[in-house]
């Protein structure tokens, strides 16, 4: 068992904590416990995640003294939907939840968004527990607040901010995580260290095999370190204002990648290509020593991650797309761009000319 880390997000009244370590899925029910409530419990899961971890986490409830419930959902993105959080709330009801049932997210960002959105909105608001178990969801969504779901195609689109009251990131979960959702979650990893922490960076770069094969210590330390940079941010900056945009760096261009794609590009490959454009466009712009560049490229190639577009992407097609981003203000795409590793700045002033250089290869 690793040591915990604790990582305390600070929001007034509705602070939290976020523990993280080897061996914790077992320890959540007590902390739930500790925290005040009691009774029902309802887990939201999906399907391959419940098969692996469900056991655990129900006999830790059982044995804090909470009736635990189940609902699981099919895994994958398809289900973050009204109709699926319907049905969840039919389900909720049906367990007999009340206001004061805590909702424990246990899974990926789809859970965490999904189970966090009916958490949310099931009789305006229960408490929310979330336990992630990608690295994605343990580096990122589970932090911050934002929940969503999807409408059609357009991802993200109905979603409101709501605050777990605890987050319990168990890295002997990310033991059975498949390779490349490994390195999805290294993507926004190395994002967090790119724009803030040169020293969480010179870490990645030396221990970046390690954390591919899946060591636990080299892990423990990229989510206890990743997860204290996006708190640091989202705690200054609670509602995504200006603070909270340096943590757009590589997504301008890796949604337009990851659209156009056909989402055939998982996000963090999409954020991973953006990024070493990011990168470019930054040097050639003249802020970014080439070196820089560099290792931001290697740090990406090592975590199994492409850096540049898959051939056959249309950069006209991902340039007509970025335009469309919902971080497009007043017709000007926004941009973070980086100074050197570890300090970035967000620009509106940018050659769309030059994006479309960089994008097709250009140094
Ligand atoms: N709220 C936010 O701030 C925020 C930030 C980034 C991304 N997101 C959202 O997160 C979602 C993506 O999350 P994700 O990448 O975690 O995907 P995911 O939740 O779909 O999980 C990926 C796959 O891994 C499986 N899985 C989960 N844990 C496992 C484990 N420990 N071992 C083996 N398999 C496991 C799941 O069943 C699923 O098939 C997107 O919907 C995205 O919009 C939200
Ligand atoms: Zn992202």
């Amino acid at each position: 068992m690793t040591s915990m880390k604790k990582v305390n997000v600070d929001l007034g009244a509705r602070s939290y904590e976020i523990r993280i370590g080897g061996g914790l899925l077992p320890r959540v029910g007590g902390w739930m416990k500790a925290l005040g409530l009691a009774g029902r419990a309802v887990v939201v899961t999906d399907t391959t995640v419940r098969a692996l971890f469900g056991g655990t986490l129900e006999q830790g409830l059982v044995g804090a003294g909470f009736t635990p419930t189940v609902l699981e959902v099919p895994p994958g993105e398809k289900q973050k939907t009204l109709t699926t959080a319907g049905r969840l709330y039919d389900r909720l009801a049906a367990a007999y939840a009340g206001r004061d049932t805590p909702v424990v997210a246990l899974g990926g960002g789809v859970i965490g968004d999904l189970a966090g959105f009916v958490a949310a909105t099931y009789m305006r608001g229960v408490p929310l527990v979330h336990v992630p178990t990608t690295l994605l969801a343990q580096v990122d969504s589970s932090i911050g607040g934002k929940t969503a779901v999807d409408r059609g195609r357009v991802k993200n689109i109905v979603g409101l901010f709501y605050q777990p009251r605890l987050v319990v990131a168990d890295t002997d979960t990310l033991k059975t995580l498949p390779p490349v959702e490994l390195s999805n979650g290294l993507a926004e990893a190395i994002k967090m260290a790119a724009i803030m922490d040169n020293d969480l960076f010179g870490f990645l770069e030396r221990n970046m095999d390690q954390a591919v094969a899946g060591d636990a210590a080299a892990l423990g330390h990229i989510v206890a370190g990743s997860a204290a940079l996006k708190v640091s941010i989202v705690a200054q900056d609670e509602r995504e204002g200006d603070v909270r945009a340096v943590l757009n760096f590589g997504h301008t261009i890796g949604h337009a990648v990851e659209a156009v794609s056909g989402y055939r590009l998982k996000h963090g490959q999409a954020v991973a290509v953006g990024m070493v454009g990011a990168a470019r466009l930054s040097h050639r712009m003249g802020c970014l020593a080439a070196g820089e560049v560099l290792r931001l490229e290697g740090v990406i190639i090592k975590a199994g991650l492409p850096a540049v577009m898959p051939r056959g992407l249309d950069v006209g097609a991902v340039m007509r797309a970025m335009k469309h981003d919902k971080k497009v203000r007043q017709g000007r795409v926004s941009f973070v761009l980086l100074r050197s590793i570890g300090e970035a700045f967000v620009t509106d002033a940018v050659d769309p000319a030059l994006v479309e250089e960089v994008l097709t290869g250009g140094e």
